[in-house]
């Protein structure tokens, strides 16, 4: 039977896969909830959103996603708080960056009331399966790409806007050792960088799994010029605390403009931390390990939100982090979490 939910039409799935779940051991964006919402953009319009039981895709063989890439995603959370009020972090951020990576990729931009009502709806169907437990959420995960078909090289004329949800635990267990990356680039100037497109993923696999192969979990991405100053940390921002300073890369070309970034940026501010946006060299970076003034590297994004780095290699030589009592990475995790769980006062009116 259909039901109706801010004019998004609901069809429920006939069984729940909800009992399977083991909420206590949930590993990161494996497991999927019950319903998805889908989003067709057909004759130069998106149609009507829908919620419908998760399921695969038929796409023909043709269809511009498998030849030429055009593919966005977004990543965003729903955290459950202790009285069982569902709460969203920045959503309008996410979407606005949607339709910038939409922009960049020829893909056409969607409807903010799409979006949102899509989204809302689907976690009122779907609610049950919000995480309530510590360090749980409900990782969300909006995407676009190319279902329309054809070899020509020019952009696809349909689109299928999805949401599936997947409730997780950590991305990482732990801290993380990297590898400042002087061969491979992650971006260039002019290119696609800035937008999330599936391409700026893949294209970071392999020299990853190089790093991987030596030890180290990430790879701090630098500029595609010489190399010379750090940009990004894998799929995160990256930050860099010298003395009492904490330092991250201006957004360009290159940097995707994170969320969690410009979150830990304002509470940072708000906390009297000294913050400067600013290149920072990889040299800078090596000197201060050196006389012992770097006090702590971290990535930052949505799905691992604060991740401690405990070393970096660069040129041969690993450098040990050392381990702080009262880190800036705890205490921005603790302080953007809290308002993400509803369990602080939300000054800045980031919670949904
Ligand atoms: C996120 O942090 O949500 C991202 O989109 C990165 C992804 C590779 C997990």
């Amino acid at each position: 039977m259909e039901a109706v939910m801010n004019n998004v039409t609901i069809e429920k799935a006939k069984t729940s896969k909800i009992k399977d779940v083991d909420f206590d051991n949930l590993s990161f964006g494996s497991i999927y909830t019950d319903h998805m919402l889908v989003c067709d953009y057909k004759n130069g319009q998106w149609q009507a959103p829908k919620v419908v039981p998760y399921q695969p895709i038929t796409l023909d063989p043709s269809s511009k996603i498998f030849h030429y890439g055009q593919s966005i995603f977004e990543g965003m959370k729903a955290y459950k708080d202790e009285s069982g009020s569902v709460w969203l972090f920045r959503p309008l951020e996410n979407f606005k960056r949607l339709n910038k990576s939409a922009k960049r990729m020829a893909m056409p931009e969607l409807p903010e009331s799409y979006f949102m009502d899509g989204l809302t709806t689907l976690l009122h169907v779907d609610s049950d399966w919000i995480p309530q437990n510590a360090g749980s959420s409900l990782y969300i995960r909006p995407f676009m790409f190319a279902s329309g078909n054809g070899f020509h090289a020019s952009p696809a004329d349909e689109y299928k806007f999805i949401i599936c949800c997947a409730p997780s635990g950590s991305y990482f267990s732990g801290k993380v050792k990297v590898l400042i990356e002087k061969q491979y680039s992650r971006a260039a100037n002019g290119g696609v960088g800035f937008a999330k497109t599936g391409g700026n993923y893949a294209g970071q696999f392999y020299p990853t799994r190089l790093a991987a192969e030596k030890g180290y979990q990430q790879v701090i991405w630098t500029d595609d010029n010489n190399h010379e100053f750090i940009e990004e940390a894998g799929a995160m921002n990256v930050f860099v605390r010298i003395n009492d300073t904490l330092l991250t890369a201006p957004t360009n070309d290159r940097i995707l403009d994170g969320i969690t970034r410009k979150s830990i940026l304002d509470i940072a501010e708000d906390e009297g931390i000294k913050t400067e946006i600013r290149k920072v060299s990889v040299k800078e970076v090596v000197d201060a390990a050196k006389n012992g003034s770097l006090k702590e590297m971290f990535g930052a994004g949505t799905a691992a939100v604060v991740s401690p780095i405990s070393a970096f290699g660069y040129e041969g030589v690993d450098y040990d982090l050392p381990e702080l009592k009262d880190s800036y990475a705890s205490l921005l995790k603790k302080r953007i979490t809290d308002i993400q769980y509803n369990r602080a006062e939300d000054k800045f009116g980031w919670r949904h």
